[in-house]
């Protein structure tokens, strides 16, 4: 079994982003400005957008994080997001899901320029992304991708079960793995909540990639032997006994599944740092995009 270690990898992404940015410095041009806004306090939330925040800082990107209350409204927001739009500074923006239950999360997202949504959230990018077009690819199924293509693991004519169809994991995931070319060429079950014998489905998964949200689901007799499997979940499980209040763990019963698996993500260090790696990448692409459209 040979552990894809997303820490080490986004770490690499990170310095060729850094390297790159450190040559747009060199010629003179603008460096890459992202921003970030949030709504309210969720913890899990500040944290992610803090460690994007921090990554930024890492490779040389300029950031703005824009913290709006709980109670910030519809319109509010939407002010906010067109602001940005406008903003020349600014090459990309996400803004933090989930929202608070005010705001309509779909009208959020098609309120954001195509152009600086870095999330791939848009249904231009995400229809692109389905078309094969060049586009701005979803932070984790992208990070996901990177690693299977980083680790050269094969997975042409293999079976992908991706397990959960949330829009920004599954259900792109699932697209991507059935796209041609590497990584691809699979054939793609996307399961859920409502699928029948989901053991068996898994069980005959040459590929599994769960992103359900649902601590330790998969287990071992559910994996089959040799299985490359990449665990998107990540849940706070409170525990008094640790010092954050909480831990971290995966959809995945690492330790058991680990002694059937080929290749396996673990959590923290799997995923969740290659999330932030690929929405600087497209940070970049959007930076790169941007300033060829002014020249
Ligand atoms: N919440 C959890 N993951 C994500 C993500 O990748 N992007 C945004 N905008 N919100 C998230």
């Amino acid at each position: 079994m040979e552990i894809l270690d997303g820490k080490r990898v986004s770490n690499d992404i990170k310095d060729e982003i850094a390297e790159a940015v450190k040559k747009m410095k060199d010629n003179g041009e603008k460096v890459p400005h992202l921003a970030a806004v949030i709504v309210g306090n969720d913890g899990a939330s500040l944290t992610y957008v803090g460690s994007k925040v921090r990554a930024c800082k890492r490779v040389g990107f300029e950031s703005t994080l824009i913290q709006l209350p709980n109670t910030t409204s519809e319109v509010e927001l939407l002010k906010t997001i067109a602001e940005l739009n406008e903003n020349p500074d600014i090459d990309g923006f996400i803004v933090q899901l989930p929202l608070p239950d005010q705001i309509d999360t779909q009208k959020v997202i098609m309120a954001i320029d195509p152009n600086k949504d870095v999330d791939g959230f848009h249904p231009t990018n995400f229809g692109k992304m389905a078309l094969d077009m060049s586009t701005f690819i979803p932070a984790t199924p992208f990070g996901n991708l990177e690693l299977l293509e980083r680790y050269n693991i094969e997975t042409q004519g293999k079976r992908t079960v991706v397990v959960g169809r949330s829009h920004s994991v599954g259900r792109p995931m699932s697209i991507l793995m059935g796209r041609k070319g590497f990584p691809g060429n699979c054939t793609v079950t996307q399961a859920h909540s409502r699928t029948k014998n989901i053991e068996d489905v898994i069980a005959e998964a040459d590929i599994v990639i769960s992103a359900l949200g649902i601590p330790q689901f998969i287990k071992a007799d559910m994996v089959k032997e040799g299985a490359v499997v990449i665990d998107v979940g990540i849940t706070r499980v409170p525990d008094e006994t640790k010092e954050k209040g909480y831990y971290i763990t995966g959809d995945v019963d690492y330790e058991n599944v680990s002694k059937k698996a080929s290749y396996i993500t673990p959590v923290p260090g799997g995923v969740g740092p290659m999330t932030i790696a690929m929405l600087l990448k497209n940070t970049l692409l959007a930076r790169e995009r941007h300033g060829a459209e002014l020249t």
